[in-house]
Parts: structure tokens; sequence; C-alpha cells
């Protein structure tokens, strides 16, 4: 999809729509106004009828309006003046993007942008709408072999769409938006593109591939390490988890060291299950297809990358990402065994199933090397967390309130919520072992806390946070694929802390 910015008259546009917007209150927009005198008093005439009451998100498309130089004009409902605010803007701006893909319009400008929003500047407002288009717009078509297009009467979908500001002195800064969307969204579709691929192509060598091949692209520092070095560095419980797989086990790491040599980085590590069975703790057979997301951590963590790589975001980030398949064999991991991890502190196994925590406790132990100034980790950890918050909120834990405050605020802006959820010592308890320093499970209650509470064992060096998005970075059902989450939130949080330092 092409983009540009422009400061132009909605009357005189040639393409094949311009969007323009109503208020509730029947108070047309600046841009609808332009429309109305332009084709005297045509689009006030269609809201007396009543076909269109400016209610959010309502839409209407209208052709041959006399007067316009475009072939359609799409009417779309902002709700009440007085509260369109950041969230209102952004529903105005889907319901846009849906009512473009149901028709034959290919060629859009858009007058969205050109709206007052409160809270919200014109970057924002470009890199927003950018952001959206290109997500509500998203196919994942890497494997079907019949693709859509070239099908009589097929929908060609948005080819280029032209987003107008209100002045012309806003131009330079919506084309930074416009940059900053885009760079988003491409790490938004690469994460959707990893979480979708199958579980027979998506390997944890396909991952370490796309590493590479990313790093090769924006000029990065990456490594794979490989079995025999994850032995050495005495990665027991890693290791434990990945030995029923014939697979190979990687351990991805990726710098993106654009901030001043002494900044110390921020790490991101994201789970990398390419597709857990439950181990020999098998998982009952439904819906075990979904399982192939349990690599979204990951693919968060690469998303991200390509994102503030495309930026070149002025901070030092480090990418971690265990990543091996959790399969029941042989030779697999049983519940009762003990494993040692890599911090020196044993595991009894009680259940093969909770393996997330067992990779990412390794790595939480390789990362303190970098003398992080903040570890996130992002995993697709828990059924418990989709029971406790549904598919909105990612859960958040941390160690330290204000790197927690960070996240939530940066979930906030991006539309990519998170819920801050508790880690009391009082947990703690739960995972005790008979037979090592901890159990890998604490019984059924509060089971997404337990996790975190493993996990914090091994976080105790730095400031910590975890994300659980098993919740929210896929979706069941008709509409099955992942999300892209929380790329927006990570990348947000990433843009927040580099404006603070420079
Ligand atoms: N990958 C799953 C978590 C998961 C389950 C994510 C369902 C999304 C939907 C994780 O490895 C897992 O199996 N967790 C267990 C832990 C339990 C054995 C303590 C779970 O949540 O059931
Ligand atoms: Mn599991
Ligand atoms: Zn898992």
């Amino acid at each position: 999809m092409e983009f540009s910015i422009k400061n132009g008259n909605a009357a005189k546009e040639l393409s094949d729509c311009v969007i323009v917007g109503i208020y509730e209150s029947q108070k047309l927009s600046d841009a609808a106004q332009v429309v109305d005198d332009a084709s005297k008093g045509f689009i006030a005439k269609i809201i007396k009828r009543g076909d269109m009451d400016g209610k959010l998100e309502a839409t209407l498309m209208l052709h041959h309006v006399p007067g316009m130089a475009c072939e359609r004009v799409l009417l779309v409902g902002l709700g009440k003046e007085a509260d369109f605010a950041e969230k209102q803007y952004c529903k105005a701006v889907r319901a846009t993007v849906k009512a473009v893909a149901n028709s034959g319009a290919s060629d859009v400008i858009t007058f969205l942008a050109s709206l007052p929003v409160k809270t919200l500047t014109t970057r924002r407002k470009v890199a927003y709408l950018t952001e959206a288009t290109l997500d509500a717009t998203y196919k994942f078509e890497a494997i079907k072999r019949k693709k859509q297009e070239g099908k009589a009467g097929a929908k060609k979908g948005i080819t280029t769409l032209i987003v107008n500001v209100a002045t012309a002195s806003e131009v330079k800064e919506a084309e930074a938006g416009l940059a900053e969307g885009q760079a988003l969204a491409a790490g938004v579709a690469l994460a959707k593109d990893l979480g979708n691929l199958p579980p027979n192509v998506c390997t944890p060598s396909y991952l370490a591939e796309q590493a590479v091949a990313l790093a090769k692209t924006y000029g990065f520092k990456v490594e794979v390490l490989e079995r025999d070095a994850l032995q050495k560095l005495g990665m027991g419980s890693f290791l434990g988890v990945s030995q029923g797989s014939a697979e190979p086990p990687k351990f991805i790491i990726m710098q993106h060291l654009k901030g001043a040599k002494d900044q110390k980085p921020v790490v991101l590590v994201g789970k990398g299950i390419t597709f857990d069975t439950g181990g020999i703790s098998l998982k009952p057979g439904s819906e075990m297809d979904e399982m192939k997301y349990d690599m979204c951590g990951a693919a968060s963590v690469l998303g991200t990358f390509k994102a503030i790589a495309a930026m070149a975001l002025p901070l030092n980030v480090i990418g971690v990402i265990p990543t091996c398949e959790n399969m029941p064999d042989g030779r697999a991991v049983r519940p009762g065994d003990v494993l040692t991890s890599m911090s020196g502190l044993t595991i009894e196994v009680l259940n093969t199933d909770a393996e997330g925590r067992l990779i990412l406790c390794d790595a939480l132990t390789y990362v303190e090397r970098f003398e992080p100034s903040a570890v996130v980790d992002i995993a697709t950890l828990t059924g418990a967390c989709v029971i406790a918050l549904g598919h909105h909120a990612s859960g958040l834990f941390s160690n330290n309130d204000a790197l927690a405050n960070e996240l939530l605020q940066a979930g906030e802006t991006a539309l990519d919520r998170a819920w801050h959820m508790p880690m009391w010592d009082d947990y703690q308890p739960l995972l005790d072992s008979n037979f090592a320093d901890m159990a890998n499970i604490g019984g059924r209650a509060a089971g997404s806390i337990t996790a975190a509470c493993f996990l914090s064992r091994f976080a105790k060096k730095y400031d910590w946070a975890h994300l659980d998005i098993a919740g929210t970075a896929w979706k069941s059902g008709k509409e099955k694929g992942g999300t892209g989450r929380p790329v927006p939130l990570l990348t947000k949080f990433l843009l927040a802390r580099a404006s603070k330092l420079n």
C-alpha cells in the first residue's frame, strides 16, 4: 500500500473515494462542509433524510456526488463532538477502513487526520491512521495456494491512501507520523505472519533464520547459540524442555545498539515454543493446533526489532529468544524429573506442560551479563491469564512499580493494553518442592501469578517485568489468527524511553 501526505481540497481530489466525518449533532467536519458546499447541499440533504445520523462508526458510501472530482464519498459518523478523543478517532478510522474494503475503491484520500482530536498531535493522528489501516488490511497469504487477487469481481482493497492534514505547515510532522506508523505496522505484520505460519514451517531454526535475515536487512548484531553452547552455559532447564523434540533448540540474541555507548540496554526476552503439545503431560486434543502460537512472545520481540530498526530508534535494545518445541518422546523430560537451571537452582518438573517458565528462567539468567536497565519478558505463559483477563488485556507482573507504570502507559497510548497483576510474596510458597529448590507449578489457583513468581526468582538482579500474552497474542474461532500484540505496546515503551534519554 502506498501512502502520502497532502494538504488539499476534498471537492477537488481525483480519487476513488474521499473520506469525511460528520458529528452526531449533524454538524459537518470542515472537509464535509467543503463537500457539501461543492455539491450544493447534497450532504445536508442526506442527513436531513435520516440516512446518516453521525453516530460513532456509522458509515455511508455515496456515489456520484455532484460537484465532486472523486467517484465516491464515504461519510463516517464521529459521535458527539465534545467526546471526540483518541479512542473515538481510532474507532472512526477502523470503521472507514472496513467500509472501503467492502467497496470497489482502491485509491483513497482520507480527511480524518485533519479533524481536531483532543490529546492527539498530528504526528500521532497520522501514525495511528497508518497503523490501523495496515493492521485492518493485513492478510496472511504466505501459505494459501489460491490467492484472492485475480478472481472475477474480487475487491482490490486499498492500494493508495492519501492522508490529508488541515494545514500545509503540518505536512512535515505528518510525514514523520506516517513513517512511524509504517514501521510499527511492519513489525506487527511480521509478528502476525510468524504466529500464523504452521508449526512444521515455523520451527526454532526458522525463527533463527528470520532473526539473521532481519539483522542483515537492518544492520544489527545477531548471534544464534546451538545446543552444545547451551550445554556449556549450563542451561539445563531450557535443554530439558527441548530434549523430547527432533528439532534442535536455538537461543537467539539480537542487539540493536543505537543509543549512547554507556547507556544500559533494555532487554526483551520472548518465549519461543514453536509447538506446545504439553510434553508427557500431554494437552487434550481439541484446539491443540493453536499451540503453534506458543512462540508469539518470540514473534513480538522480532516484530518490535523490525519496528525499532526501521525507525532507527536511538536506544540500546537487546532481544533474546529461547526457542524449541515441547514434545512427548522417549527422551522427553518426565514429571518428577529435576532439572538444574543456569542459575544453579534446581527445579522439580511436576508438569511438563509448564514449559514456558523453564525456558525463560535460563534466558533471564543469561541476560544478567548485559547489566540491563530493564528486562521485559513476553510469553504466552498461562491459560489462567486468559481466565483472569480474557482477550482484552495482557497480564503485567513486575518487581518494580515504575517500570510497570511505563509499560501500562505505553499500552494505553498504543491501544494495546496490559493490566497490573499482584505478585506478593504470599504466593511464593505455592512453588515449594520436597525434592528440589522449587517446583515448576503452583497448583490451579492463581496460575498466572505463580508462573510469574517462578520467573521472579531468576530476575532478582535487575528491574524486570513479565507480560503474559496468552489471551492477547491471537484470536480463536472464525477469525483465527495472530494479532501482532504486544508489538505496539513494546514499541511505544521503547519510543518513550528513547525520547526521555535524548
Ligand atoms: N502455552 C501454554 C499456555 C497457554 C494455554 C496459552 C492456553 C494460551 C492458551 C503453557 O505452556 C501451558 O501449557 N501452561 C499451563 C500451565 C499449567 C500446567 C500450570 C496452563 O496454563 O495450563
Ligand atoms: Mn505448556
Ligand atoms: Zn506453552
